[in-house]
């Protein structure tokens, strides 16, 4: 045998064993199009129990996937990087076809999503973008910058600066204010803070607004995991080192209901409440019962109601697509970009929720029942 024969030999026989990988590996990627729904699987990681939103959205997206027959695994990281990437690890050796990914941290799991490349696994990531990598294949989210616009909005409107419909509000100001952000490691962190910031400048520009302790960086005003009870803590400490000198706090910017209802108990222990110190408004995002009933209660200002059906349904819509061999219908190909390339997003739209309009967003739209929003309780 010459060389040369043995060279092609040798190629044939790496061919045939690439193919028999890409035809029957994990996941089988390329060739879902004609399997049957019932024998195709969907993982699904998703980042937290303890928080009310993540527990709706793995709901929804297992009852979408399953009424199509797909069989889903779900599982919740518990806030826990590891534990995130040991799960993920191991939907791609059990085989999953498809990976929706919700992100504790949006960098921790490029070994995962390398993993998942070449075992031809797509990897759609749910409303946290997946930064570092290449092989984040879809993003399915809301347009974050607006929920911030929104954030912002419904602080100035809170303060009476702003009416709902936009125009200029009778108050006059100046108003203490403090500013909350999210986890540092989530992506969507600094979309909500700058579309705030960028909403505020104005009015902090020309001092009808101040940031008594300062704290302005987002470095400064971030809140790990999201955790409301280090919100609270946070809370506890501008009151104590910025308004022991009988000074209010008028206002309080919060990018999610779990860390407002952490700033609330901490206003509320430090005396505000009653009608003559009241409690400033203080804004949100989800829509959590409990923070829709405090909204309803007249407690909290307000939340940004992310419809988690929508984001449930977006998500399986790509999943369909990329099971029959077919790019998923983007609505962006611009805003996301995780680092090393412009991942194809579809973003829903968001809404402000304030008392007056909780029936007609969150009740009429079946989201949430008329008992639940009293009680503060899904079940
Ligand atoms: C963000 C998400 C928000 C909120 C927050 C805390 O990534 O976009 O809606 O849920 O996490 O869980």
């Amino acid at each position: 045998m010459n060389r040369r024969f043995l060279a092609a030999l040798g190629g044939a026989v790496l061919a045939l064993s690439l193919a028999a990988c890409s035809g029957e590996g994990a996941g089988g990627g390329s060739s879902t199009g004609d399997k049957k729904p019932s024998s195709l699987t969907i993982a699904v990681s998703m980042p937290t129990q303890t928080s009310e939103r993540w527990i709706a959205d793995g709901n929804a997206v297992k009852q979408k996937l399953q009424a199509k027959g797909y069989k889903v695994d779900l599982q919740y990281a518990n806030d826990d990087i590891p534990t995130q990437s040991q799960q993920v690890d191991q939907m791609i050796t059990q085989g999953a076809d498809v990976l929706i990914i919700a992100a504790i941290d949006g960098t921790a799991l490029s070994s995962q999503l390398q993993a998942a490349a070449d075992a031809k696994i797509p990897v759609i990531s749910y409303d946290r973008l997946i930064r570092d990598s290449k092989n984040v294949d879809f993003y399915v989210s809301f347009d974050n910058y607006k929920v911030g616009v929104a954030q912002g909005t419904a602080l100035l409107v809170g303060l009476g600066l702003l009416n709902k419909d936009g125009s200029k509000g009778s108050a006059k100001g100046p108003f203490n204010i403090e500013l909350f952000a999210g986890s540092l490691d989530d992506n969507n962190t600094r979309y909500f803070f700058n579309g705030a910031m960028d909403t505020l400048k104005p009015f902090l520009t020309d001092g009808t607004l101040v940031v008594k302790s300062r704290q302005t960086k987002l470095e400064q005003v971030a809140t790990l995991r999201w955790q409301q009870e280090t919100a609270q803590k946070r809370m506890e400490d501008l009151l104590t080192s910025s308004y022991n000198d009988g000074t209010k706090v008028n206002g309080v910017l919060s990018p999610y209901d779990g860390i407002s209802r952490g700033i609330i108990t901490a206003l509320q222990n430090a005396g505000y409440g009653p009608a003559a110190n009241p409690l400033p408004p203080v804004t949100g995002q989800d829509a959590e019962i409990a923070s829709v009933k405090l909204i309803n209660d007249g407690v909290q200002n307000s939340t940004v109601f992310k419809d988690t059906r929508l984001l449930a349904e977006q998500a399986v819509t790509a999943a369909e697509a990329f099971l029959q061999d077919k790019e998923p219908t983007a609505n962006d190909t611009e805003t996301y970009d995780n680092g090393v390339k412009v991942v194809p997003s579809y973003l829903l739209p968001v809404e402000t929720v304030y008392k007056d309009n909780i029936k007609q967003a969150l009740i009429d739209s079946g989201y949430y029942t008329e008992a639940q929003v009293a009680s503060g309780q899904v079940k």
